[in-house]
């Protein structure tokens, strides 16, 4: 168990402090009295949200995505066959989430994003309307007053710039007006708090996501160093699609219908795997130079295990690349176990889910 408590570094702002005791009387039928609180993993593709419940762990996702649409007949039309629900953001019409995404594929277009390389899209005007509505969809009313709502945010990246703290504050925001008390974290820390807790939270948690890659190094839940790669599945996407000459949405599609990168069975798939390729070797490269910068390199004299986890580590042989990729590198530190979280999608939403409870309890 960890002994501090677990709040993001990077984050200037102070986190929230502890929940208030919750009188059991107060609670929600769902609710038992010790797994209170809620996780929310913000992310550029995907929102993922989790709960405990005397059911178990409850977990609804959402993709990150939008797309305004035309007002007229034969769109709306469509739009009834296909059984897809509009919005109305200020005067015009809209489709949310896995919609936007399965509307847009229809005709080979990209959809529209809140979010782009790990926080809000400065490009969308109406960004933070339409995360406010999905996030609305995603996220379950607070069980009781004041319940702890624990969200991540990215590292800063190690080869690009981006306002962390816009972000951020932004989503502290919006989650309060919902009647959340909110706390947040470091994205790959929770990685560390949902995977490394028989390691006693001693290790690398790694989530390669739609927008970039998070890396945390953590010795006995205290965070030696946490950053990140501008990179990830949406980098994939663009660069594949650029040279099949399809839209970044239809990669994604077919890269999340399964293949194999090390045995691709297409023309697509083999050029998506080279993508994917060098996406690793990238972020592997960016580990291994931050880990020599000589203020920074961590010091293990036990080998620690390596976890991964989001959505670009699902394809199947990502771990057999990552191992040829970490051959070719010197980490200067012990590497154990190099594997994939137990649930690699829903792991963030997770480890965020650990951090609220944590907070709750310790607030009892
Ligand atoms: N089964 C799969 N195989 C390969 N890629 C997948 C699979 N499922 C999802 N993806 C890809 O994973 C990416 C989304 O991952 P994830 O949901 O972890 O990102 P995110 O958390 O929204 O983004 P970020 O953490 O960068 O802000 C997308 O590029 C998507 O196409
Ligand atoms: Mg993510």
């Amino acid at each position: 168990m960890p002994k501090k408590k677990p709040v993001k570094k990077s984050v200037k702002k102070a986190a929230p402090k502890a929940a208030k005791p919750v009188h059991a009387k107060k609670l929600h039928p769902d609710a038992a009295p010790d797994i209170l609180g809620v996780g929310l993993d913000m992310g550029t593709a995907n929102i993922v949200a989790a709960r405990e419940t005397l059911r178990g762990k409850e977990v609804r996702h959402s993709r990150n995505a939008f797309l305004f649409i035309r007002d007229d007949d034969s769109t709306k039309e469509l739009l009834g066959k296909m059984n897809i629900a509009q919005q109305r953001i200020k005067e015009r019409h809209c489709i949310l989430g896995k919609d936007a995404f399965e509307f847009s594929n229809y005709f080979d277009r990209a959809t529209q994003r809140p979010m782009n390389v790990g926080v809000i899209n400065p490009l969308e005007r109406d960004a933070i309307h339409v995360m406010n509505l999905i996030v609305k969809g995603v996220l379950w009313e607070p069980r009781v007053p004041n319940e702890v709502c624990c969200f991540c945010v990215p590292a800063q990246p190690v080869d690009g710039a981006m306002d962390v703290n816009y972000h951020h504050n932004v989503i502290e925001i919006m989650l309060s007006v919902f009647g959340y008390q909110v706390l947040s974290m470091n994205e790959a820390y929770a990685v560390v708090l949902a995977e490394l807790q028989e390691k006693n939270f001693t290790g690398i948690g790694i989530s390669c996501g739609g927008g970039m890659t998070n890396i945390c190094v953590s010795f006995k839940a205290v965070v030696i160093m946490e950053f990140s790669v501008a990179q990830g599945g949406d980098w994939i996407d663009a660069h594949a699609a650029n040279v099949l000459n399809i839209s970044p949405n239809k990669v994604a599609g077919i890269k999340e219908k399964g293949m194999n990168i090390v045995r691709p069975e297409t023309m697509e798939q083999t050029t998506i795997g080279l993508f994917y390729r060098n996406y690793i070797k990238y972020f592997i490269e960016k580990i291994a130079e931050e880990f020599h910068k000589p203020d920074k390199s961590p010091q293990f004299d036990e080998p620690i295990d390596i976890v991964f986890a989001g959505g670009t580590s699902m394809v199947g042989g990502f771990l057999e690349v990552v191992r040829q990729e970490l051959k070719k590198v010197d980490l200067g530190i012990p590497v154990g176990e190099v594997r994939k979280a137990a649930d690699p999608f829903n792991c963030v939403a997770k480890g965020c889910l650990y951090n609220a409870q944590q907070t709750y309890k310790q607030g009892k």
